[in-house]
């Protein structure tokens, strides 16, 4: 068997170093755990950045899958299968909406639903060629494209990377009247987290969101709510933006959708938004194909039952009353989130993000900072309440261990 060590060596020499992974090499996985190439069982509290939400080999996706790998795995959209009408409606009545579009990773679809406001913006709001803006965010993470790092500003993701795509305008999160500014005649939509996940778990001020809402409507202009990450069961609610009773224009899904199988991404919006996409126009040549889509539509089904998003709710509640419970003492400076989704300021003089999570590994637990000296903490929805609040502990644990 080759060690820990080795495997990491061999996969640093041929692989860019564009992430910077714990040492840990993951052999395999169920529910909320994972085992190592040694043995060692870790409790998973990143989930794949939210992509496992149902939990590692979840029995009902796992079926869906294998089923469909055994019958028909890729036709590309040049054809119809048999798997894409259901996958189309179930998604359509999850999100409300009369249509969707599939692509496969987060960027694609935040790319797409860019892409749509724009033409909606020329074709059905009447602005001059060339001229739409569309607002954004400070300290937004919506991937990777050149044309989604333009509008970023962290300068890990931007720097180096231009000539940059103009058309963004970009205000405080948090702020309604920064947007309401910023909102012009040629403002084809607002794009907003509704929890900004990689920023630390961001949770804006109370009214936010429906106050977005409002200026959108009242100017014309598509609310994009991109629910990559606080989506699809997470935050204790289908979407994130259903904490403020909201209901965006644009709906922009990816991680859960592919049951951590697969990537499934896709925008969900009304008939007025995205009719005016026509053949040719956009596309991928795996965006909804018949793995995606049986995978999905297994996601889709354990998401119809609501018994997901109710346990995120009530083990959140658990969670963030045990870690409110931190701040103050063992290094905590602050804690906040929203169903089983959590950032957690560890006080910066103590330990880094890295050391943090580094003392978790070591104690079984896997978690990650986003910036600084802040630890997210988003286990599978399938967690028990015993391993999560064990989890805490080890955190609690590790940073007083830090602090000395
Ligand atoms: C809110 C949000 N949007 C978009 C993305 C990009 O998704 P992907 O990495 O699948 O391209 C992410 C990924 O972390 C995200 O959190």
């Amino acid at each position: 068997m080759t060690s820990t060590a080795e495997l990491i060596e061999l996969s640093e020499r041929r692989s860019a170093h564009n992430y910077h992974p714990l040492p840990v090499v993951i052999r395999e996985a169920q529910g909320a755990w994972v085992v190592d190439v040694e043995g060692r069982r870790y409790l998973d509290c990143l989930s794949g950045y939210s992509s496992l939400n149902f939990g590692h080999g979840n029995a009902k996706i796992i079926e869906a899958a294998r089923e469909q790998l055994d019958r028909l795995t890729l036709t590309s959209r040049a054809f119809f299968h048999d798997r894409f009408a259901a996958f189309a409606a179930g998604l359509a009545d999850l999100t409300g909406k009369d249509m969707v579009l599939p692509m496969n990773t987060g960027a694609e679809a935040v790319e797409t639903a860019i892409k749509v406001a724009r033409k909606w913006g020329y074709q059905v709001k009447g602005v001059a060629r060339d001229q739409a803006n569309i607002v954004v965010m400070e300290d937004n993470f919506h991937g990777r494209t050149t044309t989604i790092v333009s509008f970023s500003t962290d300068p890990d993701a931007r720097d180096d990377y231009g000539p940059y795509t103009p058309g963004f305008r970009i205000v405080k999160y948090g702020s309604a009247e920064a947007v309401r500014e910023a909102v012009d005649a040629d403002t084809v939509a607002v794009m907003v987290e509704p929890i900004q996940g990689e920023a630390g778990v961001l949770v804006p001020p109370d009214g936010y969101l429906r106050q977005i809402r409002e200026i959108c409507t009242e100017n014309n202009v598509l609310m994009i709510a991109d629910e990559i990450q606080s989506g699809l069961g997470r935050t204790g609610e289908t979407f994130a933006c259903e904490h403020e009773g909201v209901v965006p224009d644009v709906y922009v899904l990816g991680k859960a959708l592919g049951g951590g199988v697969v990537p499934v991404s896709a925008i969900a919006a009304d008939q007025d938004v995205l009719g005016v996409i026509r053949p040719g126009q956009h596309g991928s040549t795996f965006g909804g194909n018949p793995l995606a889509c049986a995978v999905a539509c297994a996601v889709i089904e354990i998401l119809r039952t609501g018994e997901y998003q109710a346990r995120a709710r009530e083990l959140g509640g658990v969670l963030h009353e045990r870690l409110r419970g931190l701040v103050g003492r063992s290094g905590v400076v602050a804690v906040r989130g929203r169903g089983l989704w959590a950032g957690i300021d560890i006080d910066p003089s103590i330990a880094t993000g890295r050391e943090v999570s580094e003392a978790l590994m070591a104690r079984g637990v896997l978690a990650k900072d986003t910036h600084g000296s802040t630890i997210r903490l988003a286990p599978p929805i399938v967690v028990s309440e015993e391993d999560l609040l064990w989890a805490v502990d080890q955190l609690a644990e590790a940073v007083g261990e830090l602090a000395g």
